[in-house]
């Protein structure tokens, strides 16, 4: 993919690229809704990712083509305003704005960036995208940009210029991800540690290609009744609360009746998520992937009990693996309202598995959901400066 964006790139541009950077997409593997709440989240970059190459323009204009659909946007350096058409580009104009916060981009550029992260499948294609024009741009700027700040460049991107208020899982998850690793982030103090997984544990990411209306502002409701929950506890529990990770469930149980009933339902995710992102912890430490992948199913089962952010596509997966054998754990990941389930099996199970998962898909639906094997891989970098 790189040698083809590359000679892409010299054949639109009538130059070579002087910096490229690469970026993975991300499975969330438990921790779901948590990060904006202050919680933990075990997540993993994956093996499938988006390279940006860029070199500078001669003036200050930049022109920014998404190598797939060799579609280009041009726009100002010094006025990176969102567009409403090929919108693709927002997430890269927001990037710009964000990183001249940071420093001097005296010249425009010329841009182009190609990926295989299947879109709105729930794996972050539009993270990568901000996290591998970031690390490129600020390259070609000679700018010094800290991991954590790169991220929040990305996120704000989001919430700015394409209208979800996410949290920092996406972005911190494809900076930091590490091969044949999971990424636990503790998202109050944003300290990241890697965590080992055994050669007997693969993913299946299985993508439904469903996409429910109304996705972002769903997503930023849920964020809202969060923080209405966190609201209420920080005047009801008598120790400081910020945020919904200082609450425990048996906090929430005992509080749950005196609450606004769709706020406490909502409020129950979260705080159950971070208490099943402890116990994960302590069970894959012991190798203990049973375990570790009931927690998965637990998981999901707060999804559509509590959260909400399911859909019958995803249901359909998550039930049939209760029943596939060697499937040791399934839930969705990411934001929710359609996208992928992750599955956690035996790496000898994985084809049988995701044979048995396309079965009962097409059974139901009609026809079958998209299944990869998903090797968690390394984060973010800058494979080439010719500065
Ligand atoms: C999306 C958001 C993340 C996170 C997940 C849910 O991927 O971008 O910040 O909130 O949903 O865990």
């Amino acid at each position: 993919m790189y040698e083809t964006v590359s000679a892409a790139f010299q054949k639109h541009f009538g130059h070579p690229h002087t910096v490229a950077a690469y970026a993975p997409g991300r499975v969330e593997v438990l921790g779901n809704h948590t990060d904006y709440n202050e919680g933990y989240v075990l997540s993993a970059a994956i093996n499938f990712g988006t390279y940006f190459l860029v070199g500078p323009s001669s003036d200050t204009t930049c022109r920014l083509v998404a190598g797939d659909l060799m579609a280009e946007v041009t726009f100002e350096v010094g006025s990176p305003a969102p567009v409403s058409e090929n919108t693709w580009a927002n997430y890269v104009i927001g990037v710009v704005a964000g990183l001249q916060a940071q420093g001097q981009t005296p010249t425009g550029f010329n841009a182009m960036f190609l990926g295989n992260i299947p879109l709105g499948a729930g794996l972050s294609s539009s993270a990568a995208l901000e996290i591998c024009s970031g690390l490129a741009l600020a390259a070609l700027y000679g700018m010094q940009v800290d991991p954590l700040d790169m991220a929040r460049i990305g996120q704000q991107a989001e919430h700015t210029y394409a209208g979800v208020k996410c949290g920092l899982l996406d972005q911190v998850s494809s900076l930091f991800g590490q091969a044949n690793a999971l990424v636990m982030t503790d998202f109050r103090s944003l300290e990241v540690q890697t965590l080992p997984m055994g050669e007997d544990a693969a993913f299946l990411m299985c993508n439904t290609k469903a996409k429910h209306a109304l996705v972002d502002g769903e997503y930023n409701e849920r964020r809202e009744h969060c923080e209405a929950a966190a609201a209420y506890f920080k005047s009801a529990l008598d120790h400081p609360v910020s945020a919904l990770r200082d609450v425990s469930m048996s906090e929430w149980q005992a509080h749950a009746a005196s609450m606004d009933p769709m706020t406490a339902k909502r409020a129950a995710h979260p705080i159950g998520e971070t208490g099943r992102v402890l116990a994960g912890r302590a069970l894959l430490d012991r190798g203990d992937l049973e375990g570790f992948g009931a927690l998965m199913f637990e998981s999901h089962a707060s999804s559509v009990d509590y959260f909400e952010n399911s859909c019958t596509e995803l249901d359909t997966i998550v039930n049939a693996a209760r029943k596939i054998p060697g499937v040791l754990g399934a839930r969705l990941s990411g934001g929710g309202f359609g996208g992928s389930v992750v599955a956690l099996v035996h790496p000898r199970d994985a084809e049988t598995v995701a044979h048995a998962i396309k079965i009962a898909f097409t059974r139901t639906h009609g026809h079958p959901c998209e299944i990869s094997v998903i090797t968690p891989s390394a984060g973010a970098h800058v494979l080439d400066a010719r500065l």
